[in-house]
């Protein structure tokens, strides 16, 4: 298989994890026979110091000609604390979604046996726990009217959803429900905002297209606390822009480090990121964690049609958290590097298990902190 793969490498750490998922996409192509080519190209605040642009149009022209995207991090603090600032790193990864018709978000969450320790829950609520969140992506309060009064004193961020920015993304969580476990959470504020309301009125009715599907509907600060409570009830969990930016993070605890956690975008192309963000702290150190990239290459692969490789690269990073291969979020005193845990990923795809290769210099590329 040919394939273009636009590569955004974004800030802080998103080079190194994005280097790392690169290296993961190389060992596939070499252990199946297929042809990945990649593009790079600039976004977020390394865009804005090279062009003065967070979203260059080039960057929208190598995304739109590739047949996948696949996006690093973006963010950095000196945005984050001037609320002045008029150009902002995000702004390019908004106006990315909406140029490529991004409308879903798809971020799967899941739970490690080998990881439970490092969740604030306790193991029995962690057992079986696996769902997905579809969170809409080109809509609602991110996408609305902003406005600041000419005194400063009063702003506006407005939230406007149409019924067809609502029920494309509810289809596809339907069908998508139809092949997993059949039970749908619409997770809103139906009580208080109106658009949630028009939310509960469309999904109502596609429910009765997916007779086989159980469909719950949950106010979101409820579902915020079942997501702690009692996580193994939720399948396919359905829920707009902002909700959704919220309650994945919440999930992202369950899995023990938000450094796990992957996701897949998609509409009118589809973009491949891990939910983490830029953390500048770490940028630079070779101590990020990797999977939640790797495994967002795992979902680019399914996207492809590529079953098998998916399954390769997801029993790859299996066999790392299980024998102790992990970053220094996960385990902060022996831990491994960045481009370690990428190349194990990678070895292990490739059929090289590290007692065979070179055992020695991986200790010795392991960190102990006494
Ligand atoms: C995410 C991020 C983004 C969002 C930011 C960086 C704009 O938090 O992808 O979850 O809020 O959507
Ligand atoms: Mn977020």
């Amino acid at each position: 298989m040919h394939k273009n793969i636009a590569v955004i490498p974004g800030d802080g750490i998103g080079p190194e994890v994005t280097a790392q998922a690169v290296r993961v996409l190389n060992a596939i192509a070499h252990q199946y026979g297929h042809q990945f080519y990649y593009n790079s190209a600039l976004m977020g605040a390394d865009a804005i110091d090279k062009t003065g642009n967070p979203l260059p149009d080039e960057t929208i022209r190598i995304c739109a000609e590739s047949d996948a995207i696949l996006f690093g991090a973006i963010g950095h603090p000196k945005y984050d604390n001037d609320p002045t600032a008029k150009v902002r790193p995000e702004q390019g990864l908004l106006k990315l979604r909406k140029s490529l018709g991004l409308f879903a978000n798809i971020r799967p969450v899941k739970t490690y046996s080998s990881l439970y320790h490092l969740s604030p829950l306790k193991a029995n609520a962690l057992d079986a726990v696996d769902f997905v969140i579809f969170r809409e992506l080109t809509g609602g309060i991110y996408f609305g009217k902003k406005e600041l009064s000419a005194d400063g004193t009063t702003a506006i961020d407005e939230c406007t959803y149409n019924v067809t920015e609502i029920e494309r993304v509810s289809e596809l969580a339907f069908q998508f429900a139809m092949n997993r476990r059949k039970k749908l959470t619409l997770v809103d504020k139906a009580n208080v905002l109106e658009t949630s309301r028009l939310w509960r009125r469309c999904v109502q009715q596609i429910a009765t297209k997916y007779p086989e599907v159980q469909v719950d509907y949950m106010f979101v600060d409820n579902a915020a606390m079942q997501i702690i409570l009692n996580p193994k009830q939720f399948d396919v969990v359905l829920t707009e822009n902002m909700f959704g930016d919220i309650i994945s993070d919440e999930a992202s605890v369950l899995a023990g480090s938000l450094g796990l956690l992957p996701s897949a975008s998609i509409g009118g192309k589809a973009l491949f990121e891990p939910i983490h963000g830029s953390y500048p702290q770490a940028a630079g150190k070779d101590i990020a964690n990797p999977v939640g990239s790797i495994l967002s290459v795992a979902l680019m692969l399914e996207y492809f049609g590529l079953q098998n490789e998916a399954k390769a690269v997801k029993d790859a990073v299996d066999w790392t958290l299980q024998n102790g291969f992990v970053t220094k979020d996960i385990d902060p005193v022996n831990f491994y590097f960045t481009s370690t845990i990428g190349e194990l990923i990678a070895d292990h795809i490739m059929n090289k298990k590290p007692e065979g290769v070179n055992k020695a210099n991986i200790e010795l590329r392991k960190s102990t902190i006494i």
